[in-house]
């Protein structure tokens, strides 16, 4: 087992040292991606990960570290910054499955993480290797989940977090977080591309550890999403993959996880893969419409009510477009009225996820709808961060009020407004027993 920084542009593939602190190919100017080389036996690895399931030791606890041997840049385990990220829950879900056309469906819910988000499983990875290198400060521009889940494991670490936020378009949940985990947080007028532009040159500048997606040991432990996923259903491939796209870190982190997987030989095919972007800020699906010929042109001014997808420019879209490739998959876009009523059906089954999330029923139901994927297929969607992100978004469909960019308005399909009542025990006994309440 070892672990070496390439380039991820296959026309260069310079190398770097595990523990050199880049983010862009000095040579090209392309993406860094950590390449491990394992020598385990398959059958050995699942069983060893089965093992600890029932241990009670801190890094076995982990959703990630349980699976450490498929994050072989970590040597020294007292480098572990953890706070019980993963063990995340795969459910089935009849209704959504119904919405979405297929016969019957999976939700791997990453909201069920510490902070809320899918972004712990990178986090902890990319805190871990700031860790090893003796790192005080570390800083994101995020749309709020990163900024938490850095936040966090920052603190957790005893390291400084710098956040930086596009000021007023961040869930409130999300900026508390970041305050209550005592990040020093900045709030920039300007959207998620420019600052993310503006840190990336403070940091260079400053010495500051840089914890975006383009972090390629964030892209190491995201990979244990779709690890844990497969160790849920005994290793059983699905026939696809459907996960929301914003800076596309986390669709390349899916894919490398699969690749080695089937490396290793713990699985025996790979599943397709179908990245969801928000209409409205959709450069990828643009870029897959183009039969992903040339480079992505960036949305400028980029807008959906799904602000964790609110990305014009995603700095991961030639790890995305390989992964996207490699597994046959598929992009798709969704409309704003597609995400909010995704969204109201994922909480009619009891489960409910913030709006990025729903963009992945959004796409099935019109992936299936095109033909694209069968109703017989066995499919996983990705919910990606937690119901209670983004209340006011909530209550707004539910009541008839939700806007989307440009003031139109979204139909609540699915609301379930609140009733208020004068304090008289009659009139509310008489609402129960009426057709309206009892549906
Ligand atoms: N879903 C949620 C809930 C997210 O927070 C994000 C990204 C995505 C999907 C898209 O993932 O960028 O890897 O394609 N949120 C980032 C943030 C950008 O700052 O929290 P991606």
């Amino acid at each position: 087992m070892s672990a070496e920084l390439v380039c991820f542009n296959s026309a260069c593939s310079a190398r770097y040292p595990i523990d050199e602190v880049i983010y862009e190919c000095r040579e090209c100017g392309g993406l860094i991606a950590v390449e491990n080389r394992f020598d385990q036996d398959p059958k050995q690895l699942t069983s060893l990960w089965d093992s600890r399931a029932a241990s009670r030791d801190p890094l076995d606890v982990s959703g990630v570290w349980r699976f450490r041997e498929m994050l072989p840049f970590v040597t020294d385990p007292r480098h572990v910054v953890t706070i019980r990220e993963g063990n995340t829950p795969l459910f089935d879900a009849p209704q959504a499955a119904a919405y979405g056309g297929v016969d019957a469906l999976q939700l791997k819910h990453q909201g069920y993480n510490p902070t809320g988000s899918f972004k712990d499983n990178g986090m902890t990875a990319g805190v871990t290797q700031a860790k090893k290198l003796g790192i005080e400060r570390v800083a994101c521009v995020s749309t709020g989940n990163t900024s938490a889940s850095m936040a966090a494991y920052a603190a957790a670490a005893g390291m400084q977090a710098i956040i930086f936020l596009p000021h007023g378009k961040i869930a409130y949940g999300k900026l508390a977080q970041a305050l209550e985990y005592g990040a020093l947080t900045i709030q920039v007028e300007a959207n998620f591309d420019q600052i993310l532009a503006l840190v990336r040159k403070l940091a260079a500048e400053m010495g500051i550890y840089l914890l975006n997606s383009m972090n390629p040991f964030r892209v190491e432990g995201q990979k244990s999403i779709v690890i844990e996923m497969l160790d849920q259903r005994n290793w059983k491939v699905p026939d696809w993959i459907v996960l929301p796209g914003g800076n596309l870190g986390n669709v390349s982190a899916l894919g490398k996880g699969l690749r080695e997987l089937l490396e290793i030989g713990i699985i025996d095919r790979l599943p397709r893969v179908a990245v969801v972007q928000a209409a409205g800020s959709a450069p990828f699906y643009e870029l897959y419409q183009r039969g992903f010929e040339g480079d992505l042109k960036a949305v400028t001014s980029p807008e959906t009510l799904a602000t964790a997808i609110r990305i014009g420019a995603p700095v991961s879209w030639p790890k995305a477009r390989f992964e996207i490739q490699n597994t046959n998959g598929t992009v798709v876009s969704a409309t704003e009225q597609e995400i909010a009523d995704a969204k109201a059906v994922i909480g009619r089954c009891g489960i409910g996820c913030e709006p990025a999330s729903a963009a992945s029923l959004a796409g099935l139901k019109k992936l299936t709808a095109e033909g694209t994927i069968a109703a017989d297929s066995d499919v996983v969607c990705v919910l990606t961060g937690h119901l209670l992100k983004d209340p006011d978004y909530v209550y707004h469909y539910h009541t008839d009020q939700l806007k989307a960019p440009g003031d139109v308005k979204i139909v609540s399909t699915f609301g379930n407004a609140p009733v208020v009542m004068p304090n008289d025990p009659a009139k509310i006994a008489a609402f129960l027993d009426s057709p309206a309440a009892r549906g």
